[in-house]
């Protein structure tokens, strides 16, 4: 049997997930580690990957929310071939600097298959993860990196966390919830959002696009947001060589996918290597609210 079911204590019930039916903590039952109930007896089965579905089929806006399944097994491929490791690396040390102690609570919203995640509990064991992400796919591949991360498939407009449970939040090219994220952060915590910069895969885009307009991703959408004080801004540029079938996943795991055609993405899938900048931006900001 994985020993994934079982998480390391959380000091507080209040340090777990919420019941998504009654907002009571979900506490994992000692005689059946692999359940998770409310005091209102709702009870939620971990997956046999280590994770748990709190998205309620009420609040499922389709069959399979979030990115696609290809988009997510491309960005996998992709990210697990180290093309953006000067960006995990700059997550990394943005994390470790903000949380700065132990038994900092950590969680990636939007995590995707847990890429991040896994390269923050490969730079500490020290961490408490947490992960979501509305893919259920995207969340199985993450629990089964076997990370000590707590998972669950839910909303980032909805989060299952408790009000200031959290010390930092991180979301890279995910949505987010000015309100939510705030809500979940402890007075003073940090938030780190990662959005594209202007330059980011220009060399992709150039191929794609006749004239190509800078797509702003998130980065924009916390800028007037009452709760938060922005820190810091790092910009991320750096050249790389895409090599091979790599070149497909980078255009599947973006949105650009869907705005290539045919003759284009065959173009694509026939080229050796593709030369294109990264650029991102890494903000950080502190929750002012509480
Ligand atoms: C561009 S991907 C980024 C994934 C990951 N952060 C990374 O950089 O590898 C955006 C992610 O947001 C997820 N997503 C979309 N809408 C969401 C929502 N309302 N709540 C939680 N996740 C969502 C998608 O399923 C997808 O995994
Ligand atoms: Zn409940």
């Amino acid at each position: 049997m994985s020993n994934t079911f079982v998480y390391p204590p959380l000091r507080s019930t209040r340090n777990n997930f919420k019941c998504p039916n009654c907002a009571r903590p979900l506490v994992q039952l000692d005689e059946q580690p692999q359940t998770w109930r409310c005091d209102n007896n709702h009870s939620f089965d971990m997956a046999r990957e280590g994770y748990l579905n709190l998205l309620l089929a009420q609040h499922k806006r389709s069959r399979n929310p979030g990115d696609s399944d290809e988009m997510i097994r491309s960005r996998q491929r992709f990210l697990g071939a180290g093309y953006y490791r000067p960006l995990s690396d700059a997550i990394v040390s943005a994390v470790v600097n903000a949380a700065g102690g132990f038994e900092q609570r950590v969680v990636d919203l939007g995590c995707g298959e847990g890429h991040y995640l896994q390269q923050l509990r490969e730079a500490s064991s020290e961490l408490t993860l947490l992960g979501m992400d509305i893919s259920k796919l995207a969340v199985r591949l993450a629990a089964k990196r076997n990370m000590n991360a707590l998972l669950a498939v839910d909303s980032v407009f909805n989060i299952p966390l408790f009000d200031n449970s959290i010390d930092t939040a991180v979301s890279v090219f995910s949505p987010i919830s000015a309100d939510e994220t705030a809500r979940i952060l402890k007075p003073g915590g940090t938030l780190i959002m990662v959005g594209p910069g202007e330059e980011h895969l220009s060399g992709l885009t150039a191929l794609i696009y006749q004239q190509t307009v800078p797509h702003r991703g998130n980065n924009q959408v916390l800028e007037n947001a009452p709760q938060f004080a922005l820190q810091q801004q790092l910009d991320i540029k750096q050249s790389i060589v895409v090599n091979g079938t790599d070149i497909l996943d980078l255009l599947k795991m973006t949105p650009y996918y869907w705005h290539s055609r045919p003759e284009q993405q065959q173009m694509l899938a026939e080229l050796d290597k593709l030369e294109t900048i990264i650029h991102f931006y890494i903000t950080v900001y502190h929750n002012q609210s509480g």
